[in-house]
């Protein structure tokens, strides 16, 4: 309960739906070895918008798929929406993200040999959601991909293919949705057009949102400013005011 009341500054959006305590991660084998993750304790509330800044390197994509439950730490613990990681065997844990966790990466991701409507309705199949190609259907003309459904990703420009990209990530209605650079391969105008879009889906499902860019405009639109600096956590500040100082 202690841990509880930690949490008061975030009071009005309700509970955590991301906590992350003591959480330790190294990757790589022998000499290449790298203690990436040190001792990062981060609470994030239901509903909160997080934009998670930091130099290259520092541990920004790390740390989101260790949210996403994609990388398991070495130490400490991950609770997200009220489900422990550590609890969950491989299985689980991917039946959980299927559900519950939206990503969106820098380079879209896409599976080449499939069309868009395939891109968000496979995902929603085998998370066992009935009716996945007309909810597919409807999450890509949300996005403004309605004129778009049968055409592969590479008959798609980037913004586009983001856009896909995103339908897939929230078609599930995830809790949370983690996007790393969503923008760093688009050109300004379209990388706007997919951030507006961000924080259009955020307005209207209210999803928590963990945004990680290089871009500190773009960070500032966020709830809070949380920013890594060689695996730590060296600062965080709530956006607007650090705006305005
Ligand atoms: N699989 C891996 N094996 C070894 N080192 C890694 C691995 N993945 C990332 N790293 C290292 O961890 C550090 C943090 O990486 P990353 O989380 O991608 O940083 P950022 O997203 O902030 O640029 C970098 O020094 C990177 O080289
Ligand atoms: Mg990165």
């Amino acid at each position: 309960m202690d841990s509880l009341i930690e949490t008061s500054h975030l009071a009005g959006l309700g509970p955590d739906t991301i906590t992350i305590s003591n959480v330790n991660l190294s990757l790589g084998t022998g000499a290449a070895r790298v203690h990436i993750l040190k001792d990062i304790s981060l609470r994030v509330g239901q509903g909160e918008t997080i934009g998670l800044i930091g130099p290259s390197g520092s541990g920004k994509s790390t740390l989101l798929m260790v949210m996403a439950g994609l990388e398991r730490p070495d130490k400490g613990e991950v609770v997200v929406n009220g489900t422990a990681f550590n609890a969950l065997d491989e299985d689980a844990l991917a039946r959980f993200r299927g559900r519950q966790v939206g990503i969106v990466f820098q380079s879209f991701h896409l599976i080449p040999t499939m069309t868009a409507l395939e891109n968000v309705a496979v995902p929603l199949e085998l998370a066992g959601h009935a009716g996945a190609a007309e909810r597919a259907a409807r999450e890509l003309e949300s996005v403004g991909l309605g004129h778009r459904l049968h055409h592969y990703p590479t008959q798609l420009s980037g913004g586009e293919q983001q856009r896909v990209a995103l339908a897939r990530a929230l078609a599930p209605d995830p809790a949370i949705l983690v996007a790393d650079e969503p923008t760093g391969n688009l050109d300004e105008t379209t990388g706007r057009q997919i951030v507006d879009l961000l924080f259009t889906k955020h307005a209207e499902r209210g999803m928590t949102l963990v945004l990680v860019t290089h871009d500190s405009g773009l960070a500032h639109r966020c709830d809070r400013v949380v920013r890594l600096r060689s695996g730590r956590i060296e600062s965080e500040s709530d956006a607007h005011e650090q705006a305005d100082a």
